[in-house]
């Protein structure tokens, strides 16, 4: 009763947050945190923002004026965090859903192709706990029409494939640092190109941006403490049992706060970044004892577990049978003291109130729809131990059996 774990997250000292609320002399420390970042992916241009959603913002209204004809619309997978639609529609864009394949979380292949069209700005690709995307079919599509390619890393900051880090995928890519993210400054946001062009029109939107105030700062720094405090299990339960407190959720919200990164979440994002290799080992390690102890049961599919080598999953995806044995499980876990959780409530077209800023009329998204009755995520932060995935996969065993 008195122990849960949280969905995601990272330890975080009381004694790191007093050293990131110093000063220390760097005026923007927010700009030299995303100087870091774009060092350590290799991005000859990198932007700072108070989150993810400010800097997805900033580069559409960038690439919406370099973009030589009038395309308004941006591809989104029809199942993906809520954050990314908003930015859309605050950058006076329209959203085109595209279906995804339940398996690979990536956009359904027979999708892709017909992503290509005359009106598309741009394809937003989400490698959604750090699945990979497939770049080169995505690629081939969007040069035939000059639709530019994002590479949306807010769950998978310091994750490498084809030999490049993620968010370098693309034209153009960001990162988050919320909350529940691989690396977390509180909030923020970070772009990265290696394309001037594109770096020009950022520089000059950002540029627009005002710094959070020193009352948002004061905010920023008491809500550090708490988390700080309150990750761990044996306290976490206690914030997660009060409603009012909206944690976990995820809203449709176009009119998001806009802003530059704060000294603070600046400060702590220099402080944390080296740790990012440690604490995507520790998720590796973690999510192979998961999927160690649930391969025998075939009523459930970890997803992108195939192969030797295991994914640092933000958190690990699992699709199960259907909604209500995912619904049955989650109650079961959550009493066992296990925060799994069921990750977006619905696909994006069912989001209410979004059908006015929508591009088409399609509204059936089976994959995304599969997705958002079957997903399960398990956590595997730093806070998760053996014990618990022992106690978790035991769970799923007595709830839906070992058999199909
Ligand atoms: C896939 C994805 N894209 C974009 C965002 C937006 O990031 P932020 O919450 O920092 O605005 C998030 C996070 O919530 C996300 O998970």
């Amino acid at each position: 009763m008195f122990y849960l774990t949280a969905p995601a997250g990272i330890p975080i000292s009381l004694h790191e947050v007093a050293e990131a609320a110093r000063q220390d002399g760097c005026t923007h420390s927010g700009a030299e945190f995303s100087r870091l970042v774009g060092d350590m992916v290799g991005a000859r241009y990198s932007f700072d923002f108070g989150s993810g959603r400010a800097a997805l913002c900033s580069i559409l209204r960038s690439l919406a004026m370099l973009s030589k004809n009038d395309r308004d619309q941006v591809v989104i997978p029809a199942y993906t965090c809520f954050s990314v639609a908003s930015a859309v529609v605050r950058a006076g864009l329209k959203i085109r859903l595209s279906d995804i394949d339940p398996v690979t979380l990536d956009y359904a292949p027979e999708a892709t192709v017909r992503m290509a069209q005359p009106q598309i700005l741009a394809i937003v690709v989400c490698s959604l706990f750090g699945l990979p995307s497939r770049w080169d079919s995505l690629r081939s599509t969007a040069a035939k029409t000059g639709i530019y390619l994002i590479d949306d890393a807010a769950q998978s900051f310091g994750i490498e494939s084809d030999g490049v880090f993620s968010g370098t995928h693309g034209d153009v890519g960001f990162y988050s640092f919320g909350r529940g993210k691989n690396l977390t400054t509180y909030s923020g946001g970070v772009a990265v190109t290696n394309r001037p062009d594109i770096a020009n029109r950022i520089g000059a939107v950002q540029a627009q941006l005002a710094y959070p105030s020193r009352r948002s700062q004061l905010s920023t720094l008491g809500r550090l403490v708490a988390y700080s405090a309150m990750l761990r299990p044996e306290v976490y339960w206690l914030p997660s049992s009060l409603p009012f407190l909206g944690i976990g959720e995820t809203v449709f919200d176009p009119g998001f706060c806009q802003s530059r990164l704060g000294d603070i979440e600046g400060r702590l994002g220099r402080l944390l970044l080296d740790r990012v290799d440690v604490l995507n080992s520790v998720r590796s390690s973690t999510a192979r004892l998961f999927i160690d102890g649930l391969s025998s049961m075939e009523s459930l599919q970890a997803l992108g577990s195939a192969g030797e080598t295991t994914l640092p999953y933000l958190r690990l995806p699992v699709l199960l049978k259907d909604r209500k044995v995912r619904d049955r499980v989650l109650i079961s876990l959550r009493k066992a003291g296990i925060g799994a959780s069921a990750m977006y409530p619905s696909t994006m077209a069912d989001i209410p109130g979004i059908e006015s800023y929508l591009a088409s009329d399609e509204r059936d998204f089976p994959g995304a729809t599969a997705v958002a009755d079957r997903l399960i995520t398990l956590p595997t932060h730093p806070y998760v131990s053996r014990s618990d995935v022992y106690r978790t996969v035991a769970i799923l065993r007595e709830v839906i059996g070992s058999g199909s």
